[in-house]
């Protein structure tokens, strides 16, 4: 359920709200503003502070009940004491999730001169903080069930110059709320004709222009690579084209790619059992361009934008593609398929080449691309690569805005020996090094022409752990690169 946002200003003490966050950095002292409000809760505000029950750390909170009147609640978050919008957003983050949990129903929150930036983040960590995924169990009963959060007010210095930055946070929250939608619900649910459906409720809702073309149409595009992942499949795999026209007429777009596997057995080059069932989440990279459509749309950048998703299932069947089949791509080169389980590369190689029709000005494929990028990097970082630097420093610093960190891996020539083969033009997998990069070489062979970067994210779309802010499952990431990426060349 979404979230209701509304922001106001005032005095904190008289909210009439069972919970009221107040975010405070490292070493805090009682603010000024707030002293009505310790007076209410007869100083336990400034007691705690001094103290040191609450010392304002990462992660830190602290929870008061009042003894009369105001805020039922008090629940102090620590927003550390680094960027503070970081800080802030990740306060925010935990209020939201503690707030779902006490069961409040709605918050009010304060923290120090909120600027936009701020702003922006702690609507962003609120209402994600809050998310949860729990529409596949069965109901709780109504008198036992404890109500999610549904609505937050924000107090600010200005309510008036507050709107832009409250749309903007709103936009992105409510966007990356689909991604993880889509890429919790399992393989058997979100199949591409779903995705394909999701694409079709974001652009009826925003008037973009959305096109799904299955099988016939690939084989009419001649798109023999992504068409020899989903050859054994009996569901129509889908390439899903979402077109927002928020810039000039005839101005290049960018593009967003998303690999779209609504699962990946691995094929006949069958993964190992355990922890298969985390491959639903090999959609995460079309989830993301999903959500970012969703965002960019409602934040009405101004800026032509096309979303296109190649999206299948790596199966098994006799119909499967074989280790050593020869298979031919749009662009006309031939692929050795050495290894069925590399695939992500074989399906956004014809996505790829299908992006020129665009003559986009910069491209950003996101991918759950290699088990690889979890090595190198772990669950932290994205895997950055491209084709023209200043392109990929502009998606560096995009990730960094918006909280995702990224770091780059070198793209040698000396590593596209490994990716030759004997009897095609290249094969679809490297040597038993390198692997994101030699994925990432694959990729380039395919986006020739076009300024592109290459996010793989297979360690950072989802998490197999509680991550304190977030529950198991997908992050969200990465919506607010491509957001921050697209809002960066906005008019
Ligand atoms: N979807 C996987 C990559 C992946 C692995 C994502 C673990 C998230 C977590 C991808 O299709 C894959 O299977 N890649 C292979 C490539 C290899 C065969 C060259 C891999 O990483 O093992
Ligand atoms: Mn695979
Ligand atoms: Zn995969």
């Amino acid at each position: 359920m979404s979230i209701v946002f509304d922001v106001r200003a005032g005095d904190p003490a008289r909210a009439a709200t069972p919970l009221l966050v107040v975010a405070l950095p490292s070493e805090p002292s009682t603010p000024r503003a707030l002293a009505a409000l310790d007076k209410r809760y007869g100083g336990a505000l400034s007691r705690a502070i001094r103290r040191k029950d609450f010392q304002g750390g990462k992660d830190e909170s602290l929870l008061l009940f009042s003894p009369d009147g105001g805020p039922e609640r008090v629940l102090l978050v620590g927003t550390g004491s680094g960027d503070t919008v970081k800080g802030l957003t990740r306060a925010a983050t935990l209020a939201g999730r503690k707030a779902n949990g006490l069961g409040v129903g709605k918050l009010a929150f304060w923290a120090a001169d909120l600027t936009d930036a701020a702003l922006e983040g702690a609507v962003i960590g609120l209402s994600l903080g809050a998310w949860e995924f729990k529409e596949l169990h069965t109901p709780v009963p109504a008198a036992k069930r404890r109500k999610p959060l549904t609505a937050v007010s924000l107090y600010v210095p200005n309510v008036r110059a507050a709107g832009h930055a409250l749309t903007a946070g709103v936009a992105v929250a409510e966007g990356q709320r689909i991604t993880r939608r889509l890429a919790m619900l399992p393989g058997n649910i979100c199949t591409p004709e779903y995705l394909g459906r999701a694409a079709r409720d974001i652009g009826k809702r925003h008037r973009l222009t959305v096109k799904v073309m299955g099988r016939r149409d690939m084989q009419r595009l001649k798109m023999g690579s992504f068409l020899a992942v989903a050859q054994a499949t009996t569901q129509d795999p889908k390439l899903i084209v979402m077109e927002y026209k928020g810039g000039r007429r005839g101005e290049a777009p960018v593009a967003l790619v998303g690999k779209g596997l609504c699962f990946d057995t691995g094929g006949v080059s069958l993964k190992p059992g355990p922890g298969m069932e985390l491959m639903k989440f090999d959609m995460g990279g079309a989830a993301g361009v999903l959500g970012a459509m969703e965002a960019i749309a409602r934040m009405k950048l101004r800026i032509n934008v096309v979303g296109l998703i190649g999206s299948t299932t790596n199966v098994i069947g006799s119909q499967a593609v074989k280790p050593g089949d020869v298979v031919r791509a749009s662009n006309g080169k031939t692929i050795e398929i050495q290894n069925t389980d590399a695939e992500g590369r074989l399906v956004l190689a014809d996505v790829l080449h299908y992006a020129k029709r665009y003559k986009p000005q910069a491209v950003i494929d996101a991918a759950t691309l290699t088990g690889a990028c979890v090595i190198a990097l772990g669950n932290v970082t994205v895997g950055v690569m491209g084709n023209d630097q200043a392109t990929i420093d502009e998606a560096l610093a995009a990730g960094r805005r918006g909280g995702e960190l990224g770091w780059q891996l070198p793209m040698f020539e000396e590593y596209k020996e490994l990716i030759k083969s004997d009897v095609a033009d290249m094969r679809n997998i490297g040597g038993r090094g390198a692997g994101t990069i030699t994925a990432a070489l694959f990729l380039a062979e395919f986006a020739e022409g076009m300024n592109w970067v290459h996010l793989d994210v297979a360690g950072t779309a989802y998490s197999e752990s509680d991550l304190v802010v977030m529950p198991k499952g997908p992050t969200g990431t990465p919506v607010r690169t491509f957001v921050e990426f697209v809002r960066g060349r906005a008019r």
